[in-house]
């Protein structure tokens, strides 16, 4: 009966399915810390919320340590590198037969710092074949502070396969996000001259209104205490004159009459010197 009306429920529907879908999967893909929701460290939480602005991004490098091993590494903070292989969040994938290995996953989070560095750990990759006693693999990325970069830099430093266990892929990376808060460069000093030029500029805007509007004063007079300042300026002006002047100020007359004895002298003087010896 009413077909566009029920084609606008569909789409509705589909369309909330779709979003619940969205969000379903977008849970999935967070970092897991070790242990419930409940008993998570509150410290590590709090620095994973601080790498939230780097989830978006992926990582790559090559890295070929002979001829023969080529290998990419693939690398998202708290995201899945591939949808095929479940938690991953670094990924060896060997470019001589594109064989994916996981270093690290998601669901076995560490994460710890230090004034200017951030240590994000994902254990539980793939276990190790003849190395290592067959444990799992762990991928270790030192993140640094470099306030130039929201994120740059990922590479390999280096693989550690022959030990008898706690072997580890060592990362690191650059970010702004691992440096320390700025300390603000306001000194007391620069506060309070803020302040004062702030009450001034307050003053003079406000003096200015009172004697527009309420005293319905004219040109320059609309300043505050018009007469006062112009006093004060005559005051600093003639205390200026009487400490800087050099010539006497209630003397002009004489020093003319002065000035021009001495100007014939020190040409004279001047000219002495210039005399061929
Ligand atoms: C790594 O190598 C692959 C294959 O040669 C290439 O497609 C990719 O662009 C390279 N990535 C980087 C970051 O150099
Ligand atoms: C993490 O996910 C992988 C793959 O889904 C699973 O095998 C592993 O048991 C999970 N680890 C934890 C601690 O839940
Ligand atoms: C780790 O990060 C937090 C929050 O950014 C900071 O307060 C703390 O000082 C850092 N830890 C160290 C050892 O600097």
């Amino acid at each position: 009966m009413f077909p566009s009306r029920y084609c606008t429920w569909a789409a509705l529907l589909i369309l909330v399915v779709l979003a619940t879908i969205a969000m379903a999967d977008q849970e999935e893909k967070h970092c897991d810390l070790v242990g419930d929701k409940a008993t998570e460290s509150k410290r590590e939480q709090a620095l994973l919320k601080k790498l939230e602005p780097l989830s978006a991004m992926s990582f790559e490098k090559n890295v070929s340590s002979n001829p023969e091993e080529k290998y990419t590494y693939r690398f998202k903070v708290c995201g899945e590198v591939s949808k095929s292989m479940p938690q991953s969040g670094l990924v060896q994938i060997n470019l001589k037969d594109q064989k994916q290995t996981v270093v690290g996953r998601i669901n076995e989070t560490q994460v710890f710092n230090g004034s200017d560095w951030i240590m994000l750990i994902y254990k539980g990759g793939d276990s190790y074949g003849s190395h290592c006693h067959g444990e799992k693999r762990k991928a270790m990325i030192m993140i640094s502070c470099n306030r130039k970069t929201l994120a740059d830099g990922f590479t390999l430093l280096s693989e550690e396969r022959e030990k008898e266990q706690d072997c580890l892929y060592l990362f690191e990376m650059d970010s702004k996000l691992a440096c320390p808060p700025e300390d603000s460069h306001l000194s007391i000093g620069s506060i309070l001259l803020i302040m004062f030029a702030s009450l001034v500029a307050v003053y003079i805007i406000g003096g200015f209104l009172y004697q527009r509007l309420v005293v319905g004063a004219k040109g320059m007079e609309q300043f505050p205490h018009f007469t006062f300042w112009q006093d004060l300026g005559n005051l600093m002006a003639d205390g200026c004159d009487f400490v800087c002047r050099s010539k006497p100020q209630n003397a002009p007359a004489a020093y003319r009459g002065v000035g021009d004895d001495q100007l014939g002298e020190e040409s004279e003087e001047r000219d002495d010197h210039l005399l061929p010896m």
